[in-house]
Formats: C-alpha cells, structure tokens, sequence
C-alpha cells in the first residue's frame, strides 16, 4: 500500500507540475482531492491493515493530501498572475481612441424650434418664464380683458376642468401672472413657452400644441419696438432675406392689434399652394398691452406701456421644415422624427 500510495503521489505531483491551466489544474484537483479519487479508492483497502499499520498509512494520506493542497494553491497563484499578465498585454484599452456615440435617439422637432426660439431672444435680453398647464378662469380670459360675456372666448372654446378651472388655451395668462409676481411698474422683457389646448383637430390644428408669449414693459415702450424686435426675431428665425409686414387685427388684451406677416418661405413671394397664392404667411399675434390689462395687474398704464405678441411653435416648425400636416408631430413615427437629427 505504500508502494501504491507513492506512485500515485509521483503521478500527481508530475501532472500538477505540468498543468497548463486553471482549467487543467481543476481537474487535476478533482482527480486527486476528490471524493470520487484514487486515494478514497486506497483507503478503502485499510480494514485489511494491522492495528498499528493502519495510522502510519492514514498519517501518510494526509502527508499527501497536504503536499498536493499546497502545489494546487501555488500552482493556482502563479496561473492566476500568468492569465492577468496576459490579459493586460492583450486587452489594452486605446484611450485616445473617440467615443462611440450611443443610440438613444434625438431631440423632437418641436423641442428643436422651441429651444431656437428661446436662444434667440435670450440673446436679445429676454427672461424665460413658466405657468399652470391648469389654469383659472381669471388667469386664462379674464386679467387679459376678456371678461365672462366676452365672444372672443367662442374662438378658444376648450376643455373645463370645473366651471373655475381649464386647460389653458393660451400662454397669455403668463402676462399677468408676471406682472402680478412684480412690484408695480418693474420693467419686464420675458418670453413664455408652453403647452395649450384647444377642442380642435384637423392637419393645421391639434388639440394640443405649443405657443411662445412674449411681454415687453418699460417707460416709453412703442409700436416702434415692437416691431423692430419681431422683425429681427423673425429674420434670425427664417433667415435674412425675409420680408415681415404688420396688418391691423384684433386681440382683446392689446390695443392696437397686430398680425405679423412674413415673406412666404416656401415660394420667396411669388405665390404657392402653402401661402394661398398671396406671397404671405401669417405668423404671429401681437399689439400694444390693454390699458386694461396694466391695470388689472397692478401696472399704471399712464406711467407704463408694452408690447406683447404670441406665436405657435408648430407652425413655426411647419414652415422651417417644410411639414404640411401638424399631425405628424405627434404621431411619433419614427420615419418622421428621425429627419430631424
Ligand atoms: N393668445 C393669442 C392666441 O392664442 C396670441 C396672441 C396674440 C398673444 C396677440 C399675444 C398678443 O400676446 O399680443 O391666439
């Protein structure tokens, strides 16, 4: 039995020696230190031992045990480092390589149009302000001079939430609620994004859209600024070469009203399909703020003048890109969105 547990000894430590990796050397370990192994298989022979053969034999099996447990562990070590040396000089990571950009898609044409809108006039000084998507009735028609009675409120028929509170139609209510968050006559140069609703649906219109408000007061604010100040917007918007004209209207928070007009942008003015063969587009609502309107937010009207003016950013976007149905915004087909990179 000694012979028998020598031999195996020399075989294990031989193969152990020459296991070329981890791999290998589990096994091996297997083989050896195992329940299933050769040195179970010897042991079992032990009943036919004398009493005191039998715990030289046992103490010689757990020499071996031990010896071939401590080349296992050195072997496993000096494996380990050799696969990590060779990890390390294959696996070299090119910092200087560029990145690759990951898919996670881009941004909406409206976020598009809309963030160019802002940029253009915070570059001009103007401030960024928010409010209620639910807003009241005194918010939304009545401090913009349109009060209960009024007809003008037929054209933004919309959705009530109560008798008091709707979706706003419009991002004028933002007028007041600015004005009101002020001391009296601080001068104010702010635009106002955001989401309105409206019971409509056809391709020019949709339930849901967008508009930028826009709020200028100051001493000796005129038609004058006003006009300057679209004008330049609308050139940075639709380029230089567009043409912008004022017609006379009617908006009950301002006095006098205008619509704003540019140069058709798909025909240069000659006359198409999109601007009715007249060589114009309407783009925007604007006129001097209501006395009325100064007055109800605490603003002294003899004191303080302003301009005000509101736009659709889908529109907008229609005519920037060339959309002829404002569905496709919202539609999230991804043929469409995917254009706009
Ligand atoms: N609120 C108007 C609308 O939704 C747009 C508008 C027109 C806003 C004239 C204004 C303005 O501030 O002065 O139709």
């Amino acid at each position: 039995m000694r012979e028998e547990l020598e031999a195996l000894r020399k075989q294990a430590v031989e193969l152990l020696d020459a296991a070329a990796d981890l791999d290998g050397l589990r096994e091996l370990k297997i083989k050896y230190l195992g329940k299933k192994g050769p040195m179970t298989e010897i042991l079992r022979g032990m009943g036919k031992l004398s009493a005191e053969e039998r715990p030289r034999i046992g103490q010689i099996v757990n020499d071996i045990k031990s010896e071939l447990t401590g080349i296992i562990e050195k072997k496993t070590e000096e494996l380990e480092a050799k696969a990590l040396e060779y990890k390390l000089a294959h696996e070299k990571v090119d910092i200087t390589l560029p990145g690759r950009q990951p898919a996670h898609g881009h941004l909406h044409p409206i976020t598009l149009t809309l963030r160019e809108i802002k940029k253009i006039f915070m570059r001009m000084g103007f401030d960024v302000k928010e409010g209620p998507e639910i807003e009241n009735d005194y918010f939304n028609f009545e401090a913009l001079n349109l009060p209960k009675d009024h007809p003008a409120r037929d054209m933004q028929d919309t959705f009530y939430i109560t008798n008091e509170y709707l979706l706003r139609t419009q991002t004028s209510p933002i007028q007041a609620r600015t004005m009101q968050s002020l001391e009296p006559n601080t001068p104010i140069r702010m635009i106002a994004p955001g989401t309105v609703y409206r019971c409509d649906y056809d391709a020019t219109h949709s339930p849901m859209f967008h508009q930028v408000e826009g709020l200028v007061v100051d001493k000796n604010i005129s038609l004058a600024d006003l006009k300057g100040t679209l004008e330049l917007f609308l050139k940075e918007i639709f380029g230089s070469s567009v043409k912008v004209r004022l017609r006379p209207s009617y908006f009950p928070f301002t006095e006098p009203s205008v619509e704003v007009d540019i140069s058709c942008v798909i025909c240069g003015g000659k006359g198409c399909r999109v601007c009715k063969n007249s060589g114009w587009l309407e783009i925007l609502g604007s006129g001097m703020v209501h006395p009325n309107v100064l007055r109800m937010s605490g603003y002294d009207p003899d004191l303080m003048t302003g301009f005000a003016f509101g736009m659709g950013v889908e529109r907008i976007a229609m005519l920037k890109y060339g959309i002829d149905d404002l569905r496709l915004f919202f539609e999230n087909d991804l043929r469409f969105v995917h254009q706009f990179r």
